[in-house]
């Protein structure tokens, strides 16, 4: 539960070369703003780019309109041969009238009359195009940009017309310098609002961060703040509160069983020594025989014991242990010889994969506990059935009440009847017998065999 020091991952990723790991050891408030900023001033600058273009192009025909009209009315005059001399100026439109034989016959007040604004070999095709173009009026003392239109007349005759487009220039440009300095500062603010929201939205996992740094080992109920709000961060943080929740349980167990197991080697080792240290101090009165066979005897239940944490330690690793077949008929019948007792086995054989070791301790742990409580047999029984083998060990003892029955299978649990008896053990054989029989695939149970009680281990056949 130690934490790990922020942004060790981080630094790492900054010792290494180039922009990707640059862009990598950043922090995610940092990228994210960034991310957002870069395709906001992507969004923003195309945007500006496509306004100005649309507005001028608006605006250029809006001007065109204009000068199509006057051409056409000067067009319509000069048929009409009601064309005066020089041609009147509308809204500022400059006129020039070309005769057959390319030479300017009328022109607006003030307009060149000896050069044509389109020269003469590009005449013909420019009225014939029927769209403007623009020209740089400079040449002949006009505006820098004219917007220029060509029209055909009666007899030869070809009509230029003109107008300044500078004044729309002028604007258009106001308007895109007006955007240049716009879109940059709007770009600023929204990068800043980002940086801000963004820090606000990550501002529980920072809370996160900080409550699994403060927490350590010792502490007590270690628990993560939950934000308020209903989000990601939520579910993450309730979901770590309950993985801290399932270590804190398997910690108090741990701590638990180390505790009992203290308390169980306790009293074997203060008999041994109280016996050894009365015997030593009165040597000559003493039957030192005697003392050997008691201190025996507790070294015996101490080493039971060592053996059963051993095998429950290496239970609880969730190692697989071997697994090859064994027959459970012929265990049985095995182990209810060695104890002398009746075996009720009605199958030849009933192979199941798995350790024999192990198997046969979970037989004899049910079979010792079944001839400590019973009171005159105990019944060793198999039965087979399609994909199951059922064990059985059946005593006709006092049984165990019905709400004890599972409680028993519980590390160092054993019930007040056989706490006061000498010839107890730890509380660990059905521990044993449990974890083992899950480990194979298999469960157990106890049930009343009226009287008595029935330890009923089921297990899956290898071959069924
Ligand atoms: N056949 C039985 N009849 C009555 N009570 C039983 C029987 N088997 C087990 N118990 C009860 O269940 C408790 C737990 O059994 P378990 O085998 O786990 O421990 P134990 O026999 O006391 O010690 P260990 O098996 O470690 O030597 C026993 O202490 C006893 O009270
Ligand atoms: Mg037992």
């Amino acid at each position: 539960m130690a934490a790990e020091p922020a942004g060790g991952t981080g630094r790492a990723a900054r010792g290494g070369r180039g922009p990707v790991a640059w862009w990598r050891g950043r922090s995610l408030r940092f990228r994210l703003t960034s991310a957002a900023s870069l395709v906001l001033a992507l969004a923003l600058a195309t945007s500006a780019f496509v306004f100005v273009e649309v507005l001028g192009q608006a605006l250029a025909r809006s001007v065109d309109d204009g000068v199509y009209q006057r051409a056409r009315d000067v067009v319509a005059l000069s048929d009409a041969g009601r064309l005066p001399n020089p041609v009147v100026s509308v809204d500022n439109t400059i006129i020039q009238v070309i005769g057959p034989d390319g030479r300017i016959v009328n022109a607006t007040p003030g307009t060149d009359r000896l050069v044509p604004l389109i020269p003469r070999g590009e005449l013909a095709a420019a009225a014939r195009a029927g769209s403007f173009r623009f020209l740089d009026g400079r040449p002949y003392a006009l505006p820098r940009t004219l917007l220029v239109r060509a029209l055909r007349a009666d007899h030869g005759v070809t009509v230029i017309a003109a107008r300044s487009f500078a004044e729309v220039e002028g604007s258009l440009g106001t308007t895109a310098h007006v955007l240049l300095m716009g879109v940059p500062l709007l770009l600023a603010l929204l990068a800043v609002a980002s940086w801000l929201v963004i820090g606000r939205t990550l501002r529980p996992l920072t809370l996160l961060r900080r409550g699994a740094a403060a927490i350590s080992g010792t502490a007590r109920s270690p628990r993560l703040p939950v934000p308020e709000a209903r989000d990601e961060v939520h579910s993450l943080a309730t979901t770590l509160n309950a993985m801290l929740g399932r270590l804190e349980e398997a910690d108090a167990r741990q701590r638990a069983l180390v505790s009992d197991a203290a308390h169980e080697l306790r009293s074997p080792l203060a008999s041994i020594r109280l016996q050894l240290e009365v015997a030593l101090s009165h040597p000559g009165e003493q039957d030192w025989k005697e003392t050997a066979a008691d201190v025996l005897e507790d070294t015996l239940r101490l080493s039971r014991l060592a053996e059963d944490l051993l095998a429950l330690a290496r239970l609880d690793e969730g190692r697989p242990g071997r697994r090859e077949p064994v027959d459970l008929a012929e265990l049985a019948r095995a182990t209810a010889e060695r104890h002398g007792l009746a075996a009720d086995v009605s199958a030849p054989a009933a192979i199941v994969a798995g350790d024999t070791l192990d198997l046969g301790r979970v037989l004899t742990n049910l079979v010792d506990n079944a001839v400590r409580h019973a009171a005159s047999s105990v019944v060793v029984g198999l039965r087979v059935d399609e994909h199951m083998a059922e064990l059985t060990v059946t005593d006709d003892g006092p049984g165990i009440p019905a709400e004890h029955r599972q409680r028993v299978f519980d590390r160092f649990t054993r019930l007040d009847s056989a706490r006061s008896r000498d010839d107890g053990g730890a509380g660990l054989g059905l521990a044993i017998v449990r974890t083992t029989v899950e480990a194979h695939g298999g469960n157990v149970h106890l049930e009343d065999a009226s009287p008595g009680l029935r330890a009923v281990v089921r297990l899956p056949l290898a071959h069924p």
